[in-house]
Order: C-alpha cells, then sequence, then structure tokens
C-alpha cells in the first residue's frame, strides 16, 4: 500500500493495542494515543507479552519480534501523534459524545490527506462521519475482538464514504492479513451482531418460555447449529457489558433489530459481565478462561428452532436488504462467531418450512419482531 506509511491508534485499550501490533507486524509506523500514560504503558505491556508468545510460538523472529515494537510509538501528544498520518484508526469508548470531542479534536489537527477510520461496533457511520471535516474521507472499519487473532473486519460506508477511500480500507486491511467483507448499508448492528445480539436476547425467553435450562439450550445451539460453544457462554465470553451496549445502541436506531430481555440489563446493573468478572449467566472459578461443559446428549433434549427461525429471519433482512450477499453473510458468521457450517445450511436441514411456522406462531403470541422476512417466503419456494 504506497499511500499508506503511518497509521495512527486513536486509543490503547483492548481494541487499540491489538490494532496497533498487528498493523506494526504488517510494516506500518504506528502512533498510538491515548489519554495518559498508564494506559499507554499498560497497552505497550500487553503487545510485548502478546509478541513474545508469537516469537515462543515461532511465529516471529526475536529479531522480527524487536523490528516491530520499535515501529510502536506510544504517546499522549494529539498533535504529534497526527503528525503526517495518513491513516487514523480511531477506538476510543463506543460514547456518543465522546467521539464527538474526539473528532472536533481532530477537525483542529489532522492533515488533510489523513483518512479516519472509526473501530464502532454500533454507532451510526454516517452520524460520526458527519461529525468530522472530511466525512467523504472517513469509513467504519469493524475489529473483532482479540484482533490479534479474528480474522474478520466488517468496512462499512457511510452516507457520503467515497469508493476510493472504501477502496484503500479493504487493501489496508487484506495488507494487514485480515479479511474483509463489506456492509454495504450502515444499519445497526453491522452484519455479524445483527445475529448475535438478538439472538442472546432470544435465548433468554426461549429459557423463559420453554423452561429449559441453559446448558440444555446451549448444548443444542452448540452442536445442532454448529456454533463453536452455547450461546449464553458466548454472551459471558463476549462481555455482558459489551452485549448491554449493543443492545441499546442498536435498538435506538431500530426497533426491529432486536428485542431485549431485561435479563441483560439486570446482569449488567448487578455488575455480572460473564467470564471477567467471575459471575454472567454461569459462574465461572479461576481466572482462566474456563469452558461450559456442554454435551450432544443434553442436545437431544432441545430443540433450537426458534433460535434458527430468529438467525434466520434476521440474515433474511441484511440480504433482502443489499447489506451483503449470502456468501459474505456466511464468511462473516464463520470468521466472526466461529460457526463451524453455514447458517443457511442449518436452516436446511431444520427446513424452511418449519422456520416459517415457528416465526408466524411466535408472531402471534409475541408481536411483529417475529413477522416472517418476505425472502424467506421466496426461499421456500426455490
Ligand atoms: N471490546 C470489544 O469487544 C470491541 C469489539 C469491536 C469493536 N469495539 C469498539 O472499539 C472501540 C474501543 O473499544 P475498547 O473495547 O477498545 O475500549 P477500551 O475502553 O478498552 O479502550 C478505549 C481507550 O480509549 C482511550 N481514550 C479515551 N479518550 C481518548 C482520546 N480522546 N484519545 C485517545 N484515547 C482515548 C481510553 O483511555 C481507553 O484506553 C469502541 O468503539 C468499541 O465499540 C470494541
Amino acid at each position: 500500500m504506497s499511500s499508506i506509511n503511518k497509521v495512527t491508534v486513536l486509543g490503547s485499550g483492548v481494541m487499540g493495542h491489538g490494532i496497533a501490533q498487528i498493523a506494526a507486524i504488517a510494516g506500518y509506523d504506528i502512533a498510538l494515543r491515548d489519554i495518559e500514560k498508564s494506559f499507554l504503558d499498560k497497552a505497550m505491556d500487553k503487545i510485548k507479552w502478546s509478541l513474545a508468545k508469537m516469537v515462543e510460538k515461532k511465529k516471529l523472529t526475536q529479531t522480527d519480534a524487536d523490528r516491530v515494537l520499535s515501529r510502536i510509538i506510544p504517546m499522549t501528544d494529539l498533535q504529534q501523534a497526527l503528525k503526517d498520518t495518513d491513516l487514523l484508526i480511531e477506538a476510543v469508548p463506543e460514547d456518543m459524545d465522546l467521539k464527538k470531542k474526539v473528532y472536533h479534536e481532530l477537525n483542529k489537527y489532522a492533515d488533510s490527506k489523513t483518512v479516519y477510520a472509526s473501530n464502532t461496533s454500533t454507532l451510526p457511520i454516517t452520524e460520526i462521519g458527519a461529525l468530522t471535516d472530511r466525512p467523504e474521507r472517513f469509513v467504519g472499519v469493524h475489529f473483532f475482538n482479540p484482533p490479534q487473532l479474528m480474522q474478520l473486519v466488517e468496512v462499512i460506508p457511510g452516507g457520503k464514504t467515497d469508493q476510493s477511500i472504501i477502496d484503500l480500507a479493504i487493501n489496508f486491511i487484506v495488507h494487514i492479513g485480515k479479511q474483509p467483507v463489506l456492509c454495504r448499508k450502515d444499519v445497526a448492528g453491522f452484519i455479524v451482531n445483527r445475529i448475535f445480539i438478538p439472538l442472546v436476547h432470544e435465548a433468554i425467553y426461549c429459557k423463559d418460555r420453554d423452561g429449559a435450562s441453559m446448558t440444555q439450550i446451549d448444548s443444542a445451539v452448540k452442536f445442532k447449529m454448529a456454533f463453536p460453544m452455547g450461546i449464553f457462554e458466548l454472551a459471558d465470553f463476549t462481555g455482558i457489558d459489551i452485549i448491554h451496549k449493543a443492545t441499546t445502541e442498536m435498538y435506538l436506531r431500530d426497533k426491529k433489530v432486536v428485542n431485549p430481555h431485561p435479563m441483560i440489563k439486570k446482569l449488567f446493573e448487578e455488575g455480572d459481565l460473564g467470564q471477567k468478572s467471575g459471575k454472567g449467566f454461569y459462574e465461572y472459578k479461576g481466572n482462566d478462561y474456563e469452558r461450559i461443559n456442554l454435551t450432544e446428549d443434553q442436545a437431544q433434549t432441545y430443540n433450537p428452532i426458534k433460535l434458527i427461525a430468529v438467525a434466520a429471519n434476521h440474515a433474511a433482512w441484511i440480504i433482502s436488504n443489499g447489506v451483503c450477499d449470502i456468501q459474505d453473510l456466511e464468511l462473516s458468521l464463520k470468521l466472526g462467531m466461529g460457526l463451524k457450517s453455514g447458517l443457511f445450511k442449518t436452516i436446511d436441514n431444520f427446513g424452511i418450512e418449519n422456520i416459517i411456522k415457528n416465526l408466524e406462531h411466535l408472531q402471534q403470541s409475541y408481536g411483529s419482531f417475529y413477522e416472517p422476512e418476505k425472502y424467506l417466503l421466496e426461499y421456500k419456494s426455490k
């Protein structure tokens, strides 16, 4: 990428330090900017730890790791961080008021050549773009956590983004060894969260409505829907704070995208944030990552048809609204959520007629959130 040499990453938290690391591995010079030196020190420690692991696993030589580290310059001075930058990746907390403040500050110091990219998970790209003095040179690049390991990056143009900037973002992502998927429309939840977040809520409704246990539902999700783990387990792994934040933002944008169950807000308010706090849906004893014991036998005791139906309906919405095509949707679910086989294969296994029938029953009992998408009715007649 001849046009990008220096990259500035704003925010050195969970996402920012990981993005800085992978871009430095790809050879870019990085300015990593945060508001306090102590945050940067922590971020640099994490990067050092991760590079040492890569050396241990022979993915990098020690000389390469040293070179990578020397390319990342931590700093608190914004003006210095923005000097000569070709690409700015913003990874500050998911709060529109804070993002407003940050972009107003950027407008004062950034070169006119600098392209802006936001790693927001749920905020509207067009709205953030409008805060900048360059909405045509602004694009969403949604990395997944942890960026060092997750292959997928959703690229989301805002209403005014130039095609050349979309191309530049896609090329950059390929260059840093990730898989870009173009999310053609700036819709709530983009692609992956538009399927994942509503499923977490639906799983709680299934627990209430069907009287099933969490491990029954999770076993069925894992073994019958080809998920890498159960849905409650995945929510705990992701973090209930992240799920709660995404739910709130997505629901604010589009009431049809998620049917919020009050349990998420309750867990969040009680500080039960999942793996990281020791308790979420499940309890966790140690500091190490713990898996929930899910079995094929338990999977046989629960039919996850309602979960499949809700996932199918959202997938149908995404495709019929031109957000992406079926291949990119499957690729996103595989790389962003770890699905072991295609969602539409699961849909076919369970039968589209069965799925539509379940959505119609749910619609009659619980309202229009479950109204089957036209695309599913057409899929049925294919
Ligand atoms: N955590 C995830 O799982 C995840 C996944 C995908 C995308 N995202 C998105 O990435 C963004 C960052 O999330 P995170 O989880 O890394 O947050 P975080 O809270 O871990 O890190 C944010 C960092 O930004 C810093 N910061 C605050 N104001 C700043 C400023 N003016 N300039 C520079 N740095 C500033 C904070 O001090 C903090 O270190 C959010 O938009 C979030 O939605 C998060």
